[in-house]
This record gives C-alpha cells, structure tokens and sequence, in this order.
C-alpha cells in the first residue's frame, strides 16, 4: 500500500486505503472484509472502530496497515494480529499457540454460572482452558468461586498465565493433562466446565484454524469425541454427588456428547444463540 507525500493522509486518502484493504481481503477469501479491515485500522490507530473516520493516519500507520492487511489474507486469525479477543466482560491475550475463545462458548459460561448461581463458594474446574477464558469469566462473574483452570500445552498456559496475572481474577492454573489431575480433589468439585478439542481427525477447516491454530486444541479422534470422553470421565471423578457438568461439543455432536454421560442424571443437550447444538448439561 502506498501513499503520497510524506504529511498526514487525508479522510479521502484513508477511504482509499481501507477500500483497497477491504478488496485484498475480499479476494483472499476472508468472511469479513470490511469488519476487519476496519478493527485492523482503529488498532494501528489506537481509536474505537466507531471513530475511524475522523483519525488522521501518518504514513508510517498506512504501512503498518498495509503489513497487517497481507498477514490477514494470508489467513492469520485477526485476534493474533490485533493481540486480544472480547470473551463476556474480558479482554484476554492471545496469540500463537492460543485457540481463540470463541462466542459460542460464552453461552456454555452462562450456563456454568446458572447451575453455581445459588453456591456462595463453589469449587469449580475449567478442565482443557486454553486461554483461560471460561476459568476468569467464571471468577469474574461469580465472585466467590474458587476456580482451578487445567492446560495441557505450555504455550497455551502460558497465555493463561498472563491473562491471570493481568485481570487479578482468583484463578489458579494447573499445567498437565486433565487425567493427571491429582486425585486429592475427587468428590470435592461442584462444578466442571469444559471447551474441550472436539474436532473428527481429517475434518476440513477454515484456513485461519487449520494453519494456525495448536492441533491439540482442535482434533479429537475418528469422530472427534476422544477429549469429551476424557472429560466425562475426570468430571465423574472429581464431582461431588450432586455436582454439575457443562461440556461444549460440536453442532452435530448433540446426541453422542449427552450418550457418553449414561448414568448421570438430568443430561440436557442445549443450543447456543444461533440455535445449534452446543453443550451438554449432565448431573452427578
Ligand atoms: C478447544 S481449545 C479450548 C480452550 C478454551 N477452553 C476456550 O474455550 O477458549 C481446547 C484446549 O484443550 C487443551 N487440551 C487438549 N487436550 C488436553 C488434555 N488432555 N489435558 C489438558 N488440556 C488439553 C488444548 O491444548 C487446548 O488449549
């Protein structure tokens, strides 16, 4: 992208450049041309989207743009490019070696907070927590909660470390596998809350999960409920009789998520806001 002279660029010059970052997008297959291309400018900027057009741009925020434009139509997730993703009340950090909180599951938060909503000091797990975005909107919005958030990949904890430290949210972070949980918590939990992997192996996905999101938080086995097997499993164990279980699966994974938990009671299949099959709800 380029741009004449070497003084501020004018409100014609800026819709120049946005609509030439919006065709770029357009062409490299991008979902929402305009919306991003737009969030990239107030991020370069430092403005809110809304004030876009009333910003002056220097010549060295057009090429600043113009670098970030080539990352996202080369499919990179807009969230690492601008570094934070809105998950209910937060603001969380993520990047690479990240799965990127997505809004689906902030319906799955809804529901953790309603089955703790009469539990003054709940114990509750965010078992698979990624970014840690379910374990800190929990704390933040159940004051009181005791949460202990469990991630396997060292990259992605250390992405929830950070988002722990920089929200001061009483959230405590466990680097290992969810079956490696020690036993000393069994029967004590009130509440387990999990967005695990729940990908089938071989499963076409967008360019920007494919190529670069971890592998480990995307697939789980030949029909992609491997982790969810898991879950229901370490749930069993670490659920006081009585507790609860909430566990996103994938749109048309309703009814075999709600199978793998026979033998609880009150297993509800329930759907997110566009109305699919999102999460199961089971009791101990
Ligand atoms: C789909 S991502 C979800 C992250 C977060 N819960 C969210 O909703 O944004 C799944 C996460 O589970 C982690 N994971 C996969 N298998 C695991 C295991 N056996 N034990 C602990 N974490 C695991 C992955 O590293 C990844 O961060």
């Amino acid at each position: 992208m380029s741009v004449t002279g070497p003084g501020m660029t004018g409100c014609r010059d800026a819709a120049a450049v946005l609509a030439a970052a919006v065709r770029r997008l357009t062409e490299a297959g991008v979902d929402s041309p305009r919306a991003d291309a737009e969030q990239l400018a107030a991020y370069v900027l430092g403005v809110p989207r809304g004030r876009l057009v009333l910003a002056a741009w220097s010549p060295a925020d057009v090429e600043r743009f113009g670098e970030l434009v080539a990352r996202r139509a080369a499919r990179v997730p807009l969230q690492y490019l601008v570094g934070t993703v809105g998950f209910r009340h937060l603001g969380l950090a993520v990047g690479p070696g990240a799965f990127v909180p997505r809004p689906e599951t902030e319906s799955v938060v809804e529901a953790a907070l309603g089955l703790i909503a009469a539990v003054s000091h709940p114990r509750v797990v965010d078992l698979c927590t990624g970014s840690g975005a379910i374990a800190l909107a929990v704390a933040q919005e159940h004051p009181g909660a005791e949460v202990l958030a469990v991630e396997a990949d060292p990259r992605a904890a250390g992405w929830a470390r950070r988002n722990i430290g920089a929200t001061g949210l009483p959230v405590r972070l466990l680097v290992g596998r969810i079956e490696d949980i020690p036993a000393d918590m069994d029967g004590f939990v009130d509440l387990v809350v999990s967005n695990p992997p729940y990908v089938a192996d071989g499963e076409a996905l967008p360019p920007e999960v494919a190529r670069y999101e971890p592998v480990s938080a995307l697939y789980a086995g030949v029909d992609g409920l491997d982790a969810l097997r898991v879950v229901q499993r370490v749930a069993r164990r670490l659920l006081r009789p009585g507790g609860s279980a909430v566990v996103e699966h994938g749109d048309r994974q309703g009814p075999a998520a709600a199978d793998l938990f026979a033998g609880w009671e009150d297993v509800v299949i329930h759907q997110d806001l566009a109305g699919r099959d999102r999460y199961v709800t089971a009791r101990r």
